[in-house]
């Protein structure tokens, strides 16, 4: 590795629309940042990252990786090529990244590395160029870039255009990083404008042709979701080709931490979130799970198991909600609410169950043990110890520990009031019933 990485992330991101800077939006589960600072890890170990807008929050979310972030003075010269003034790196080559192509793939940048040419630079085809600035190429040399808010009527129909991604020789990039203006519509500091003046010196830029797909850029929530739309087709793409079944993959959503081991049905509509790991299972329709561990169970249809739990042997059936909890070899096939509990093996939870794991104040923990029997529309008020082989009769409302093999019933006496209902409603309003 004797690349250096460079990472623009210091602009406002006014498109976005947004309180959050704009490197800091989420693709499949990562930040923009995150996934450009991933892929670079790959061909450098020297990183850094320019920052200046709300530069305290992205530093601390890359606060365990080893970055240089590097303030910008923003003020004095702003823009991309006031971004990378008395920047200093370690290896004589320099990548220099827009932060807002998630997309980059590690592959792809390394078609920069080594090549001769005083500058590299990235080339998109594009069909609407528009927001791009336009490169002027001649004889298979790039000879100036014109950034889409200063080019002419003619400059804007040019559709090869700027991805975003330079590798510079470093006594290039020193030298010409200081000669650069902010004489043009928006008073910035274009890094791009490096290649004209060093096209002028007649340095050698070499365009590198790049699939478009990879490197487009993100200006706006629009463009967001378009490449979260690619992003996804490659994770369950990687999933499937690992032996992953899915039932239209179009409706699935996964995040990129995700993993699923080889074997797993996912079906259609399922979400899959954060460091959930799957195996040897079935996650029906619309089910939902994150931060999770699920292992040779069946989960859904229309389940939803929130963060932190292990589910192992088990079904969780159909409007099951789970939260922190343990489960092995458990079945709760309905309508219920597992939250802060350890269930042990064989044990089934009847339609209805809720554990009551909040009073107002705190959370509390529940366990239950083996080969118990929790009868449809129990209440559980934690904490409670139930043991193993205890049954507790439907409608309970349980808030004390059990021992093994009691039957545990709370419930109102069941009262019989002879021919109240006519009574109450009179019997000729109920003719229609007597028939
Ligand atoms: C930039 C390029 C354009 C190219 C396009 C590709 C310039 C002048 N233009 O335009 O030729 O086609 O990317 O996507 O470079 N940033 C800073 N400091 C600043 C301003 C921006 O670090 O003062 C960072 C931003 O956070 C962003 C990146 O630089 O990650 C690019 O800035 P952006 O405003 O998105 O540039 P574009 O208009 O897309
Ligand atoms: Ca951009």
């Amino acid at each position: 590795m004797n690349t250096s990485v460079v990472i623009l992330a210091a602009g406002f991101g006014t498109r976005m629309k947004s309180s959050i800077p704009k490197v800091l939006h989420k693709v499949c589960g990562k930040s923009m940042l995150w996934h450009i600072i991933n892929e670079s890890k790959l061909i450098s170990d020297d990183i850094s990252v320019i920052v200046f807008n709300q530069y305290e929050l992205i530093m601390s979310e890359f606060k365990d990786d080893n970055i240089n972030f590097i303030i910008q003075n923003h003020k004095k010269y702003p823009g991309t090529g006031g971004a990378l003034r008395g920047v200093k790196y370690k290896y004589n080559e320099i990548m220099v990244l827009n932060g807002d192509m998630p997309l980059i793939k590690h592959d792809d940048l390394r078609e920069f590395i080594g090549k001769p040419s005083d500058i590299c630079m990235g080339i998109l085809r594009l069909d609407n160029p528009s927001g791009y600035g336009r490169v002027i190429i001649n004889d298979n040399k790039v000879k100036g870039i014109i950034e889409d808010k200063d080019a002419d009527t003619k400059t804007l129909a040019i559709k090869t255009v700027n991805s975003g991604v330079y590798l510079f020789k470093k006594d290039i990039l020193d030298r010409y990083i200081l000669q650069i203006s902010n004489n043009n519509k928006q008073n910035e500091y274009y890094l791009t404008d490096i290649i004209k003046l060093a096209s002028d010196d007649n340095k050698n830029i070499e365009p590198v042709y790049v699939k478009s797909s990879n490197f487009l850029g993100v200006n706006s929530k629009l463009d967001l979701s378009l490449v979260e739309d690619i992003m996804l087709v490659d994770i369950r793409k990687h999933h499937m080709q690992n032996g992953v079944t899915m039932r239209m993959p179009n409706t699935i959503y996964i995040e990129k931490s995700v993993s699923i081991k080889a074997g797993t049905v996912i079906e259609n509509g399922v979400t899959l979130l954060g460091d959930s790991k799957i195996e040897d299972s079935i996650i029906k329709t619309n089910s939902t799970v994150e931060d999770s561990t699920i292992i040779s169970s069946s989960i859904g249809p229309m389940a939803r198991i929130r963060p932190n739990s292990t589910i192992t042997n088990s079904h969780i059936g159909n409007f099951v909600e789970v939260k922190n909890s343990i489960l092995d070899g458990v079945k709760s096939g309905h309508l219920t609410y597992l939250g802060d509990i350890n269930i042990k093996k064989d044990t089934n939870i009847g339609a209805g169950t809720i554990i009551c794991n909040y009073d107002g104040k705190k959370k509390y923990k529940s366990t239950i043990g083996e080969r118990v029997f929790v009868g449809s529309n129990t209440t559980l008020i934690s904490p409670v110890a139930i043991e193993d082989e205890t049954m507790i009769a439907a409608g309970s409302v349980v808030n004390q520990d059990t021992n093994r093999g009691e039957l545990i019933v709370c419930r109102a006496k069941l009262k019989v009031v002879k021919d109240f209902y006519y009574k109450f409603f009179g019997k000729k309003q109920c003719q229609h019933l007597l028939i």
